[in-house]
């Protein structure tokens, strides 16, 4: 099918994921949007990251996506069922994926989650978590500092591993586990520093390889995929300013996206 597949996050962490998209997919056309200018939605109220996201998803249903790709732990945490439950079209969250992913990953059934606040006090990953095996054990912990400073282009140096070193604290008092999930799609950006403080005997977990795999199994069972030949031509929006935007998906992408576009969500959901 040619339609693209729609791609949200609250900024730049989503691109993680459709980064991986492009790589397992490469046929696959995506339109991606960002709400950069009202970043980060961890510390929103259910609310409100419920009324931003469905913003962004009427933005993508105008341009007739064939499916929504929920890149964001935070708004799967809030918004993944009602999506799911309301929407024409195959709706995905990280959420799932990502726990998946851990448990096979863990030998002694010992996982870390961190996430923002937001996911964190959903308490979606446990529970996702558990729902696959009940005799896991979860230590989740919020760290609110980490998606504002990935957002200003801080991933690495002096300065990052400081914040994390700090942040990650109290899961390394507990330190049992063998596992760790990157409970946001911002995360990957900071995975060196956070593997380095963390310490080589736990591994990382970020969920983009398993949704992209879940994403091409749910578009071959349906039937949706693009069957022919071509590089497609992908969009990628930002409610807010372009140039970091640019700058950080240059950094995940390891080239320059020509087709950036700033588009402001109010007019997105008004035209
Ligand atoms: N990338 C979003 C997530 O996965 C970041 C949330 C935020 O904006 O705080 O949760």
């Amino acid at each position: 099918m040619d339609s693209a597949i729609g791609v949200i996050d609250s900024g730049v962490g989503g691109l993680t994921v459709a980064h991986e998209l492009m790589r397992q997919l490469p046929k696959e056309k995506l339109i991606y949007l960002g709400d950069t200018l009202r970043c980060p939605y961890g510390p929103r109220s259910k609310e409100e990251v419920k009324k931003f996201t469905w913003e962004m998803v009427e933005f993508l249903l105008k341009k007739k996506i064939k499916m929504l790709v929920v890149a964001c732990n935070t708004a799967t945490a809030f918004t993944l069922t009602e999506l799911q439950e309301e929407l024409p079209i195959p709706v995905i969250g990280v959420i799932q994926p990502g726990a998946r992913a851990a448990i096979k990953s863990t030998e002694n059934g010992y996982i870390g989650v961190i996430g923002t606040e937001g996911t964190i006090n959903s308490n979606a990953y446990p529970e996702s978590l558990k729902n696959i095996r009940a005799d896991i054990h979860v230590n989740a912990l919020a760290c609110p500092m980490f998606v504002p400073m990935v957002e200003r282009g801080i991933i690495a140096g002096k300065k990052a591993q400081q914040v994390v070193k700090e942040a990650l604290q109290p899961l390394q008092e507990k330190n049992h586990m063998d596992t760790l999930i990157l409970g946001c799609t911002h995360y990957p950006l900071l995975k060196n520093t956070i593997q380095e403080v963390i310490g080589s005997h736990v591994t990382v977990i970020s969920s983009s390889e398993e949704t992209a795999r879940e994403i091409s199994t749910i578009l071959e069972f349906r039937n949706l995929l693009y069957r022919g030949n071509r590089f497609p031509n992908h969009q990628f929006y930002t409610t807010g300013d372009l140039t970091i935007f640019s700058r950080i998906a240059k950094e995940i992408f390891k080239t320059s996206i020509s087709d950036f576009k700033t588009v402001s969500i109010e007019k997105a959901v008004i035209s």
